[in-house]
């Protein structure tokens, strides 16, 4: 794992951005999967001034969300697919048919759950893949305990989750309480992976991930064993000596 420090928020999302413009360039039909939260939504505004300024074309491009909660209407304005369509879809020229987000609101999530596996298996596991990470260490929203080889599944988010997501919510009632995600395994057949890590709440989980210690206890851990994985962190996630 190779880890890039930068200054803060401003700087990681400039580097990220930098980072994803660049693969895009090289590979215009880049499959990349991508993330929510609040970690990414400045590499995405990068993103989308770079599109204003350069043009740089997504017409040829194919993404993954990694996950979706469950029991949200894609119109939800909390659905990860409103996020998206809010922060980049709707304001770059992304050919929709090549965007997939889990589809949280159907009768048979497990169906929906290989269908969408069985996507990205055969996109190769994808070219790109961004993440953000959980303070517990989760992935997407692969929890603690979650299997090292899991694939798209449904998943119980912890208390901690919902506490750290209530703020996009009028109380923690509504944060839904399960969501899909993309398994660990998946994430992992991915060529690269860009995980952000911003500021102090993060410090602590940071660390643990460069350690280096692989524990299904804790998910991100994993990423120990992918032979392409950038991080880029910002000094307030960065530990003092480490
Ligand atoms: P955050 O979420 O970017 O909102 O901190 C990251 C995550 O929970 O994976």
């Amino acid at each position: 794992m190779q880890l890039m420090v930068v200054k803060n928020y401003h700087e990681l999302s400039l580097e990220a951005a930098k980072f994803i413009l660049k693969k895009i360039r090289r590979l215009p039909t880049i499959t990349l999967g991508l993330a929510t939260g609040g970690t990414p939504k400045g590499t995405y505004e990068n993103l989308v001034l770079d599109y204003e300024r350069n043009q740089t074309s997504y017409r040829d491009i194919t993404t993954f969300n990694l996950d979706e909660y469950v029991g949200l209407e894609p119109t939800h304005q909390n659905s990860y697919r409103c996020y998206m369509d809010n922060h980049l879809f709707n304001l770059v020229n992304i050919n929709k048919n090549n965007v997939f987000i889990p589809n949280g609101n159907v009768s048979d999530l497990e169906k929906e759950c290989k269908r969408y596996d069985q996507l990205i298996k055969d996109k190769g596991g994808g070219d790109l893949q961004l993440l953000g990470i959980g303070k517990n260490g989760h992935i997407g929203f692969n929890e603690p305990g979650t299997s090292f080889e899991s694939t798209t599944h449904v998943t119980e988010l912890t208390l901690s989750t919902r506490e750290a997501n209530a703020r996009y919510f009028e109380s923690i009632e509504q944060v839904p309480t399960h969501a899909i995600t993309v398994g660990l395994g998946t994430i992992m057949q991915s060529k690269e992976i860009l995980l952000l890590v911003s500021g102090e709440s993060k410090k602590v989980a940071l660390a643990r991930l460069l350690s280096g210690k692989v524990d299904e206890h804790f998910p991100a851990s994993i990423l120990a064993n992918h032979p392409n994985v950038t991080i880029i962190a910002d000094e307030a996630a960065v530990s003092k000596g480490g």
